[in-house]
């Protein structure tokens, strides 16, 4: 693993992943029940961006902050976990099992982002908190280091398909870059 420096902050990496969640729902939102393609290409950007974020938060960035976190902090972390378990066993499924074509679509889509944007807002403000003020800056350029290697390994590769992941990771590399 190459020597993380400080510049990078896995902060800034999950809000700028959020933000590009949200604006994915934005154009869901804006979409009519004729837009079937755009609506299937949307979500698969969704899951690709999603899925591996979320499975590094629970598998690695969660219990981190839980093992330092006192009473408060560990009751945040278990609200973070909960949000994500119902937005990927009962949202996401309910809107892939939608027809693109269909107002059923539009409207599980349509709490599919409010529910995400929910989780998102409250870790930016709880979660993120925490993180800062149990971690360096150090150690949270070696989460961001971290999460993008696992992002490009068979690990994070597994989670959601080689294609998906190749975008993930670009998009990361988008936003490092700026
Ligand atoms: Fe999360
Ligand atoms: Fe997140």
């Amino acid at each position: 693993m190459a020597t993380a420096t400080p510049k990078r902050d896995i902060l800034k990496t999950l809000r700028s992943e959020h933000d590009e969640l949200r604006a994915l729902f934005e154009q869901i939102n804006a979409t009519t029940d004729r837009a079937v393609k755009t609506r299937a290409e949307l979500l698969r950007k969704v899951e690709a961006g999603l899925l591996p974020h979320a499975n590094w938060e629970e598998e690695v960035f969660y219990p981190a902050i839980g093992e330092r976190a006192d009473r408060d902090g560990k009751k945040a972390i278990a609200e973070a976990y909960l949000e994500h378990h119902a937005i990927e066993s009962v949202v996401m499924p309910e809107v892939k099992a939608s027809d693109t074509a269909s107002p059923e679509f539009a409207g599980a889509a349509k709490v599919f982002g409010e529910q995400l944007d929910h989780h998102a807002t409250e870790e930016e403000g709880t979660v993120f908190k925490l993180a800062r003020a149990l971690f360096s800056a150090e150690e949270l350029a070696q989460f961001d280091q971290q999460y993008q290697d696992w992002k490009a390994s068979a690990a994070g590769l597994a989670r959601v398909g080689a294609e998906k992941v190749k975008g993930a990771v670009k998009s990361t590399a988008r936003t490092l870059a700026q």
